[in-house]
């Protein structure tokens, strides 16, 4: 080999590694989350949240402006709850309709204390509020961490990474998670603490209404296993974005579980696909938001679909969420409903999954969309699809 060449080999060598270095270290920047990110002082947003031209949101002003949206249903708990079964029959009726029209609707009189609503959400703006010293010693890339502190939507396989930073809590058990869960703000375990159990009978109340409105039987087992099912709490943090018509808060995705419970402060931000098109879902203040996830959409065989959702930002607030997730417990198997698979019309049209097969997926592929239920379907005659 002549010398030039071994020189030339070098120097790409060494470019090769000086460019591998200068990526790792962008790649440092970026993990610390966007509100980080922020206070180095940007002015723009990175390249690496740019989102190519067709999948950028076409924010125009009035879409975050209260009273010019699209309002979701609006279901009455109370009225779920009636003693005049006219009442509860035209309640269930309504949430069949959201639910099969929408695959969202808001809850109100929900039992949920509100004055606790605002205190768990208080508590984990000032999560995100303290410094990144912080926020760090719960940053971990283990996605089966039992508490974790991270940003973007899925930071492995982002293409394009997302305008928002999260705190995830497995919440099931409980007891398991809490003495991982930050002591600093000194509320926020205790405020975590109320909102989960609150959170989680509002969550059983409304599955066993789904189940109704479904027409499967209120089978006791299948209740005693949500009891014991799956829960992450998202804190969601969204900070104010120097271009929010070139990066989203969250692609459109949907969510795994059966449904997610979601409280919003009062910054416009989420959107539902809807008949071909984007809908800013305006914040009804003390409601809380409710959505079929993945393994709804299996368990009742396709009746009702999980439904692809985003999340805008804006130039001058920064926007929280909490989002609530349930399913049954990790280690069931989450299947098409006996009732729901007819062999004349409707055959089975979901394969069992499990945690074990979503978990895996979504480390190794990027789960934006509705791509992992993709991979669960069949075609209606009960073949793989
Ligand atoms: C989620 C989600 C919506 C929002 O956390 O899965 O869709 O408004 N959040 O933050
Ligand atoms: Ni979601």
């Amino acid at each position: 080999m002549g010398l030039d060449l071994m020189v030339e080999r070098n120097t790409s060598d060494q470019e090769e590694r000086e460019e591998e270095e200068e990526e790792k270290a962008a790649k440092n920047r970026y993990t610390k989350g966007v509100k980080h990110l922020l206070e180095t002082g940007i002015s723009s947003v990175p390249k690496t949240y740019i989102l190519p031209p067709q999948d950028r949101p076409r924010v125009a002003d009035k879409d975050l402006e209260h009273g010019s949206n699209f309002r979701l249903p609006v279901i009455d708990m109370a009225r779920l709850r009636s003693s005049s079964a006219a009442d509860r029959i035209q309640a269930l009726e309504a949430v069949d309709k959201a639910c099969k029209e929408y695959g969202f609707f808001q809850v109100v009189n929900h039992g949920m204390n509100e004055e606790g609503m605002r205190k768990m959400m208080a508590a984990g703006r000032r999560f995100f509020e303290q410094g990144f010293e912080e926020r760090k010693k719960w940053m971990t890339s283990d996605i089966r961490g039992k508490v974790r502190y991270g940003t973007s939507f899925n930071e492995i396989n982002d293409t394009v990474l997302c305008w928002r930073d999260f705190l995830k809590l497995n919440c099931q058990p409980l007891q398991e998670m809490l003495p991982l869960c930050p002591s600093s703000p000194k509320d926020l375990r205790d405020e975590v603490v109320s909102y989960v159990e609150e959170i989680q009978v509002l969550f059983l109340e409304i599955m066993a209404v789904v189940l109704e409105a479904l027409g499967v039987r209120k089978e006791e087992s299948l209740m005693e296993e949500f009891e014991e099912g799956s829960h992450m709490l998202i804190v969601n943090y969204f900070p104010p974005c120097p271009n929010p018509d070139l990066t989203l808060g969250m692609p459109p995705h949907s969510d795994y579980g059966f449904l997610t419970l979601l409280l919003q402060d009062d910054i416009a931000g989420l959107q539902v696909y809807h008949r071909d098109r984007w809908f800013t879902i305006d914040p009804l203040f003390n409601s809380i938001v409710v959505n079929i996830g993945d393994h709804l959409e299996i368990f009742s065989n396709g009746r009702y679909k999980s439904v692809l959702h985003r999340v805008l930002v804006n130039s001058t607030k920064p926007r929280m969420s909490i989002a609530s997730l349930h399913s049954l417990p990790f280690s069931s198997t989450v299947r098409p409903a006996a009732a729901l698979i007819d062999d004349a019309g409707r055959g089975r049209l979901y394969k069992d999954t499990d945690f074990a097969a979503f978990l895996n997926y979504i480390s190794s592929h990027d789960a934006n969309r509705k791509s992992f239920l993709e991979t669960r379907k069949l075609t209606p005659n009960g073949q793989r699809g």
